[in-house]
């Protein structure tokens, strides 16, 4: 989604804006834009199209000045376009701002500022704020933005520059990310970490309502009345190298091979030494407490609502507590029953995802406890939810979620064992067969990582076929779910993922002569279910795929291919199963020439609605 960098100091402020903005290319975007203070005017330069298309256009005459702000859009209020690209300016070109999230009231304020005589020249909502500003422009920069917030309504990140106050940006955010960056003689802002952490790992985390007046050798934070607000530095434990790609061709490639290492270090520390118990310090829950939830809701958008899904089985398995997993979006408006006995667990890779962030909100107005599984340290959702519990996953840079799944997973497991253990819901013994399994988890995965060429011939030999799917019963199914979502997301395959027994009830029509059927089959309690699955879609010619683990004999003798993943328990085989349709999906997507990083329409991180 849209990516903001700001830069005050004594350097030049076009070549770290763009630097900057590149490095939150991976966030999806269809155009971008600078605008910086040549000492004269606010010079402002934009382009749709990636962003090479505005290097190309400013080659030879980058503008020259250290004050700037920059943008790439993700089109929300108008389509991509020259003018609708940020930076936008007033009428005088006095002030530009660049803003990320949605003006929920621009209408009403564009037609006030049409009315008296402000020209508009962009479709967005985000031109009011610069005309705006021009409108209450008091020659008191910091009192103008304070107005300027108190009577815009919406969801926003935004930074504003001054042509009348030169030196200086005003910075601040509602629901959206907005991280400053601490220098030596210079600042940086950007919406995410990634746009400035080879300049800084020293950091502000602005919250909700705050507002930083930003220079090169001075940062204050009001909030909205005026009162000052002390910021702690944060300080950022991942270097540049890792939100780099470190030698592979893609940020999802490199992310796939991570996944034993995000794995290990989600695990780790978190496990008994003697593997009798999951130790989960962040939490400290006692029976007293587990007794008084009588229910538990899981909420998230997409790979993570798949993740959720695991998590609602092995919650449910464990810890004996129903669960209802919920998608973000349509949990916060369908008016849940949700009190003081619900425990509402969010997860989010980035913990900044609007839907989710809104859904916690509102568990927690209807009386919820909640805790956030997420993947940033200090973003809204960490910091807005009772509790949290990271994945260890380190930057997950490519829009396809991979490794943020597999340890989400991981804690979603960890969740379950630590409530078991504590409820007594489950043999001791069980717990420590568990543990010890999640333990060999890490290794298993590399393993499957090994021998990647027979994916690759499948995704060669499949790749072009439009329409794809995807079968399993128990958790089975909630892996392919992920796998269809996977590969429709990067290689623009359809690719739909059915419950195997609910084939019958409608999908069986659809499946004819050479369609690809990916089968998992790892389930014990219905595996012998899902092979009838199998031949029932064998019977209409598809070709089968089967995914299962080593030691399977039988499910080769009706599947026309079978990938298989180490042997592991069946609770465990998800965070193996799911890895070779990663692969599937990336090979695909590489076969069919795709943006593999960063797919058409999509963006990592979901900031607006
Ligand atoms: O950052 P989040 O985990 O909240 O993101 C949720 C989804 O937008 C995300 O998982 C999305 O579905 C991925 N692109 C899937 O690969």
């Amino acid at each position: 989604m849209c990516g903001i960098v700001g830069y005050v100091g004594d350097g030049q402020a076009a070549p770290f804006l763009l630097e900057g903005l590149t490095r939150l290319e991976y966030r999806g975007y269809d155009s971008a834009g600078i605008a910086v203070y040549d000492g004269e005017k606010i010079r402002i330069e934009k382009s749709v199209g990636r962003l090479s298309e505005l290097k190309k256009k400013i080659e030879g005459n980058v503008p020259v000045g250290s004050t700037g702000i920059g943008h790439t859009r993700w089109a929300t209020h108008g389509r991509p376009s020259d003018m609708n690209a940020h930076p936008h300016a007033d009428c005088h070109g006095d002030f530009a701002v660049v803003h990320n999230g949605i003006i929920e009231n621009y209408m009403t304020l564009k037609e006030d500022l049409i009315a008296k005589g402000h020209i508009f020249v962009s479709e967005t909502d985000t031109e009011v704020l610069a005309h705006l500003l021009e409108e209450v422009y008091d020659g008191d920069f910091e009192s103008s933005v304070r107005k300027v917030l108190s009577m815009v309504e919406g969801s926003y990140s935004l930074v504003f520059m001054s042509r009348r106050d030169p030196g200086m940006l005003i910075c601040s955010k509602q629901d959206n990310p907005l991280v400053i960056g601490l220098g030596d003689g210079e600042n940086f802002i950007a919406s995410d970490i990634p746009a400035i952490i080879n300049r800084t790992r020293r950091t502000y985390i602005l919250s909700d309502g705050e507002i930083a007046v930003v220079k090169k050798d001075a940062i204050w934070v009001t909030n909205h009345a005026g009162e000052p607000i002390t910021k702690k530095v944060f300080e950022v434990n991942w270097n540049a190298e890792a939100a780099e790609k470190g030698g592979y061709e893609h940020f999802m490639l490199k992310e796939i091979h991570e996944q034993p290492k995000a794995v290990r270090a989600t695990l780790s520390s978190r496990l008994a030494k003697d593997d009798s118990a999951v130790v989960l310090d962040e939490l400290k829950w006692n029976r007293g407490f587990l007794d008084s939830v009588n229910r538990i809701f899981i909420v998230a958008c997409g790979t993570a609502y798949h993740a959720g899904l695991v998590g609602k089985y092995y919650i449910e398995r464990m810890a004996r507590i129903p669960v209802e997993c919920d998608i973000a979006s349509e949990f916060r408006y369908r008016a849940p029953i949700v009190d003081d006995h619900t425990l509402t667990i969010v997860i989010s890779q980035s913990g900044e995802t609007i839907d989710t962030l809104a859904a916690l909100k509102e568990a927690k107005r209807l009386g919820s406890r909640t805790l956030a599984v997420t993947n940033v340290v200090g973003s809204s959702i960490a910091r807005d939810a009772d509790q949290v519990i990271y994945t260890w996953a380190g930057p997950e840079i490519a829009v396809a979620s991979t490794k943020a799944y597999t340890t989400q997973l991981i804690v979603m497991l960890l969740i379950a064992l630590y409530m078991a253990g504590i409820k007594e819901t489950m043999p001791q013994k069980r717990i420590a067969e568990l543990i010890r399994g999640a333990r060999e988890i890490p290794t298993q995965i590399g393993k499957t990582l090994e021998d990647v060429d027979p994916i690759k011939t499948f995704a060669k030999q499949y790749g072009f076929n439009e329409d794809v799917f995807f079968i399993g019963r128990s958790l089975d199914y909630d892996v392919a779910l992920e796998g269809a979502l996977k590969l429709k997301e990067i290689s623009y395959i359809h690719a739909e993922a059915y419950a195997a027994g609910e084939l019958k009830h409608g999908t069986l029509a659809l499946i004819v002569e050479g369609v690809p059927v990916i089968a998992l089959a790892t389930q014990k309690s219905v595996y012998e279910k899902t092979l009838s699955n199998i031949k029932e879609v064998k019977a209409r010619d598809a070709v089968v795929i089967g995914i299962a683990a080593e030691g399977d004999t039988e499910l080769k003798k009706y599947a026309d291919h079978v990938i298989y993943v180490p042997e592991a328990d069946e609770m465990l085989i998800p965070l193996l199963t799911v890895v070779p349709l990663q692969l599937l999906a990336y090979y695909a997507a590489l076969t069919r020439g795709c943006d593999v990083d960063k797919p058409r329409n999509l963006a990592k991180s979901v900031t607006v609605e």
